[in-house]
This record gives structure tokens, sequence and C-alpha cells, in this order.
């Protein structure tokens, strides 16, 4: 098949890959990475702890070289993540701060990050993961400090940083209707009200094998309703191991479902995997047990679930 970037592209979509910097080094993985992606969105490069380690000092050699990579291979990038929870570094996570202090260091470090790419980063993943399984706001050091208004504020800093990047807010377990998505559509809309600056809304769909929503395509599609692009930002499926032949067929009908749903949405903008090969996924570290959740199997083979990705597109 012609690589899946010319499939997306006759739909006006992009087909991203989640990368992992350090393997863009291996022949096998810059193969796959540099031909059948039109965008990457780094796996860890850009997360705060990675680039500010230390209050104040930055190091930008891991996003840096996914970002000339990108552009040598005519790829956007899709950059994640600025504000978010987890893999804060430590000043971040732990550090005692006077009234007024983070929202400053948050909107600094936003600046800064988006100041350092603009004009280089098709969309950002401004804030990352805000809600609660209820819908409500999640509890976090930017919650705490600076109050609700912390995205709006990140939001804002973003924007003046670079005018031309879309603006995201990005989550997990919102892919279809429920409780969470209902708190992000909520969240969005009232942002939009009040004129603060968001152009779209990202589904990271880590998915379980045989539980793709049946509801996703209207759920992007009443956010898409509401002038935002919408993405699926973060694709996997993940299975019990071992897999078995059925269990691969299982998934490449919901990879097709994921795909489809997005292809049926007019302002859904693309689809980004969350890896291509099952030997670089962070499903087995992270869900003890499960895996075998990417496109592309150990030895960099198409499964069944990159077969269904063409048919999708
Ligand atoms: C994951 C990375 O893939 C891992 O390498 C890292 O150890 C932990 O984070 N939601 C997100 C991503 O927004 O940033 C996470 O990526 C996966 C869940």
């Amino acid at each position: 098949a012609p690589p899946l970037r010319e499939l997306a592209a006759e739909s006006g979509r992009f087909l991203g890959l989640g990368v992992n910097g350090p393997l863009l080094d291996q022949a096998n993985y810059t193969a796959v990475a540099g031909t059948e992606f039109s965008s990457l969105t780094p796996g860890n490069e850009m997360k705060w702890g990675s680039v500010e380690p230390t209050r104040g000092s930055y190091s930008w050699a891991g996003a840096d070289r996914i970002v000339d990579y990108a552009e040598a291979h005519d790829q956007e990038v899709h950059g994640h993540t600025l504000v978010w929870h987890s893999q804060l570094p430590d000043w971040v996570a732990n550090g005692t701060f006077a009234d007024g202090e983070l929202r400053q260091v948050m909107t600094d470090h936003v600046a800064t990050e988006v100041g350092r790419y603009a004009g280089r980063i098709a969309r950002w993943d401004v804030v990352n993961e805000p809600l609660n399984e209820d819908g409500t706001l999640r509890d976090t050091v930017f919650l705490r400090e600076i109050g609700p208004d912390y995205i709006a504020d990140a939001l804002r800093a973003a924007r003046a940083a670079d005018p031309d990047a879309r603006l995201y807010i990005n989550d997990y377990n919102t892919d279809g209707l429920g409780a969470k998505s209902d708190g992000m559509y909520e969240l969005v809309t009232s942002l939009l009200d009040a004129g603060v600056p968001l152009d779209g809304v990202g589904f990271q769909a880590h998915l379980i094998l045989g539980q793709v929503p049946a509801s996703m395509e209207q759920n992007l599609r009443r956010f898409a309703d509401l002038g935002l692009e919408v993405a699926v930002t973060e694709l996997d499926v993940r299975m019990q191991l071992p897999s078995d032949a059925a269990k691969l067929q299982q998934q490449a009908v919901d990879y097709g479902a994921v795909v489809g749903a997005c292809v049926a949405v007019d302002g859904c903008a693309g689809v980004t995997l969350w890896g291509f090969t099952d030997a670089d996924s962070w499903i087995p570290p992270t869900f003890p047990g499960q895996g075998a959740a990417l496109p592309w199997d150990e030895n960099y083979q198409p499964k069944p679930a990159y077969h269904a990705i063409v048919e999708a597109l």
C-alpha cells in the first residue's frame, strides 16, 4: 500500500506518530517513522521534566532533534506537552511557592518552550489530562496553587508566544460519550465563551481490545460542532498477552473503527499512533501482562491493524 501519510492526505488529514527520539538513529525504526507518518509527537522530549529539569536551566537537545527530523522528512510537529501533572521536574512537583509564584513559573515555562519553536509546531498540547474520571478538574499542583484559571492562563501564554500554533487540551477516557467527556465539553465551552484561545481537543484513545466506544464518532462530532479542531492524539489498543489470531483480528476492527470515526468527522484533523512497533510501546511496562498494542509487530512487520488503517483511510 502507499504510505499511510499519503492515504490520510487524500482526505486532508495527518497520520501521526508518537516518536521515541533515540530510536531515530535505528535504521529499521526510521525507515517507518520517516515515511509512513506526516506528523510527529515527541513521546517524552518536550515534557517539562525533560526540558527544564532544574529551574531556569533548559535542555533542548532531545526536542530539537525531533523537530529537525520532522522538518527534514516534511512532517508536522505536535508539541507535547506544556502543563501536565505527570513527568514534572521535582522543583515544580514538590516545590514551595509564594502566592502567585507558580502562575508566573508556569506562564514563563510556556512562553519559553512555545517561543523557542514558534512557527515550527502545528499543534500544542498546552494542557494535558486536566480531568478526573467524573469530569471535574483534577487535583494538581496547578489547580491547588493557581486555581481553575491555570488552564486559561496557559492557553493565553501559548498564544502570545506562537500565534500560528493550534492550541489543544488533551485527555484520555474522553473518547466516547460519558461523564469525563461531558466534563471536557463543559470545560472547552466555558473557555470559548470567555474568549480564551483554544483551537482543538485531543482524544488520546489509549484503548482496550474490543472496547472502542460506540459513541466515538458522535463524541468527536459534538466537539467539532463547537468550531474546534479535534484529533486522535495517542492511539493504541492493548490486549492481554499473549496475542493470537483472534485478538489481532479484533484489534484490526478496533483500529479501523477509530480511524473511521476520525475520517467521518469533518473537523477531525488526523490520528496519531502512540508508537508503531510493539518493540517500543509504553504499554508493557505500564500495564503488566498487556501489550501488542500497535499496528506493527516486534519485528517491524505490519499486523492486521495496519491493514485496517489502510482500509479506513
Ligand atoms: C508516556 C510515554 O510513552 C512513556 O515513555 C513515559 O514513560 C510515560 O508517558 N498519556 C500521555 C503521554 O499524554 O505523554 C504518555 O506517554 C502516555 C499517557
